[in-house]
């Protein structure tokens, strides 16, 4: 029988530094009152100068490890969900594998925006579900601020910094991740887009100038769309794990508007109660806000062993998607013990990493050496 992929620990990381609506009310023509009303959000947590999506990512993934039984050494997969990546190239993913010491793990990034998240985890689960691997590291990452046009008010009040990250484990035991929906339409393409920086228009001045760096969007059409598709994605899934919505203990939406997650509560015909928000503390942090919201959600106590969960977003593509999920982790906060290890092997990971540059660095100037003599 193949194994089931099991969510066996969690984290998450947000920047200290919290940016409110009357912050931004100095910044941009705006205030609270359209913020939350429009949206919902009251503030939301903006990355430092030495902050990157790589420094969340690693912090977040660090606490969901510590929650487990498993060291970076064991961990056979790393993928990292994200918009804001260090670099176009090499991936954010390969950053967070050095920084933990993560030495037998593939990593790669996945860009599917803010539903990247739920893809994500079901490309680990389906990897655990075949055999092929035992356990996967799953991180959304951003930090959007860096891709924000500040003095565009359509945009800047929605988006904030974060990270969250699940460890999947393989287990004989049912439940884990159960189904999931993925599902694209790259004629919205436009809809949400950053333009420049990329094959397409190559980075000038002139792309500078036009601010084509920046995140832009039809606010509209994305909440039209984002209406249409998120109950009818929450159904689907739920009815492919053999599940009537009566059964789903709490619905994670995608955090991107209170609103839209309303209406996806009207359409389902749900109480709002069955859904967890919280969207003002944070804003949209994209491809981090489901597991954000989902380790706060355990830390409340909405989230105990045996819940059925469905985790549902939407997002630039574009793209939507929803995953189902049988939570079976018990409570497990991380021993000073084991907190003190993981310290530890971080400065492992950090002593290794500088050895194996240095080391690099060597062989390259023995190899230029070895090829002067051949000359
Ligand atoms: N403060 C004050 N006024 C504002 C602001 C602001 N920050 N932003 C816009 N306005 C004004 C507009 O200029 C407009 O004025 P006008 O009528 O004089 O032209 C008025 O408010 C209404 O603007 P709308 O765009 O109609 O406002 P709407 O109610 O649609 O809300 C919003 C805008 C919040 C952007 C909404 O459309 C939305 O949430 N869309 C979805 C966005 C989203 O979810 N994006 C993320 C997707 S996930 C990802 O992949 C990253």
């Amino acid at each position: 029988m193949s194994p089931f992929a099991h969510v066996t620990g969690w984290g998450m990381a947000v920047p200290e530094r919290i940016l409110t609506n009357e912050d931004l009310a100095k910044i941009v023509d705006t205030n609270d009152e359209w913020i939350v009303s429009r949206t919902g959000i009251s503030r939301r947590h903006i990355a430092e100068a030495n902050e990157t999506t790589a420094t969340l990512a690693t912090r977040a993934a660090a606490q969901a490890l510590a929650r487990t039984r498993l060291v970076p050494g064991d961990l056979d997969l790393v993928i990292v969900s994200t918009s804001s990546p260090e670099h176009i190239f090499p991936a954010t993913a390969c950053l967070v594998q050095d920084a933990l010491g993560a030495v037998r793990a593939g990593a790669f990034d996945l860009s599917a925006a803010c539903t990247g998240f739920i893809f994500a985890l079901n490309m680990a689960a389906q990897a655990i579900r075949t055999g092929a691997i035992r356990n996967a590291l799953v991180i959304g990452a951003e930090t959007l601020s860096r891709l924000i046009n500040w003095e565009d008010r359509t945009t800047c009040v929605l988006f904030g910094d974060g990270a969250g990250a699940f460890v999947l484990e393989a287990s004989d035991r049912p439940g884990g991740v159960l189904s999931c929906v993925m599902r694209s339409d790259g004629s919205g393409a436009s809809l949400l887009a950053v333009p420049a920086g990329g094959s397409r228009i190559p980075t000038t001045i002139e792309t500078v100038e036009r601010k084509l760096h920046t995140i832009q969007m039809n606010g509209r059409e994305v909440f039209r769309f984002a209406t249409r598709v998120m109950a009818s994605a929450t159904r689907e899934v739920a009815a492919s794990a053999g599940l009537r919505l009566e059964d789903i203990d709490l619905i994670i939406p995608h955090q991107a508007n209170l609103r839209i997650i309303e209406s996806a509560a009207r359409g389902l015909r749900l109480p709002m109660d069955k859904f967890m928000i919280n969207i003002a503390d944070y804003g949209n942090t994209s491809t981090a806000s489901i597991p954000i919201a989902a380790c706060e959600a355990v830390a409340e106590g909405r989230i105990r062993p045996g819940d059925h969960l469905i985790m549902v977003g939407f997002g630039a593509g574009l793209t939507w998607g929803s995953l189902a999920l049988q939570w079976v982790a018990p409570e497990r906060r991380p021993t000073p013990a084991r907190r003190r290890r993981h310290l530890i092997m971080a400065a492992l990971a950090r002593v290794r990493s500088v050895f194996r540059r240095l080391w690099r660095h060597i062989e390259g100037l023995l190899w230029g050496a070895h090829e002067r003599g051949e000359k």
